[in-house]
């Protein structure tokens, strides 16, 4: 396993839309692990492969509490969310491609998600609160869609400002 380079906010793959997983092989197996490994050791709580730059349909999430045995450890490929409720729920997010920014993002509160794992098999996911956000703001990774573009302009536009300010000077 292996920590890899996150990209900015501002290199083009974040604004790609990926590309399908068709081989579900041991490379994939190996890409995923990274994934986590590299989720992990920048304490975020979900990554999409085009925050390390390759721009394929895949996300990990890692959304366990301390008592949560269960669920909420994901790997997930070619992921659709085929519903979303009319409800919405605001509450604040980051992301580890814009460091040092975080604002309150309104999205649907509860969805479905189909995809599959890393041996190519389907699963599906019901998701509320904390799980339904952090798949919906990945899900928009695979299709270029940064938190910020969920903002209204002007906050946009003030979170723009503040992230020329906050960036991490590899981001150029
Ligand atoms: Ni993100």
């Amino acid at each position: 396993m292996a920590i890899r380079d996150i990209v900015l906010m501002g290199d083009p793959v974040l604004r790609e839309r990926a590309a399908e997983v068709e081989e579900f092989d041991d490379d994939l197996r190996r890409l995923v692990d990274d994934m986590f490994e590299t989720m992990y050791a920048a304490e975020g709580i979900g990554l999409a492969a085009p925050q390390i730059g390759i721009s394929k349909r895949i996300f990990v999430l890692d959304v366990r509490d301390e008592e949560d045995e269960g669920g909420g450890r994901y790997a997930l490929i070619n992921p659709e969310i085929v519903e979303s409720s009319k409800e919405t729920d605001r509450a604040p997010e980051g992301c580890l491609s814009i460091p040092g920014l975080e604002e309150v993002v309104e999205r649907p509160s509860r969805i479905v998600l189909r995809a599959q794992d890393p041996e190519g098999q389907p699963v599906e996911l019901h998701g509320e609160e904390l799980l339904s956000r952090a798949i919906q703001h990945e899900f928009d990774h695979l299709n270029g869609v940064l938190f910020l573009d969920r903002l209204s302009p002007l906050k946009r536009r003030l979170a723009l400002k503040k992230w020329q300010r906050v960036k991490p000077d590899a981001a150029g």
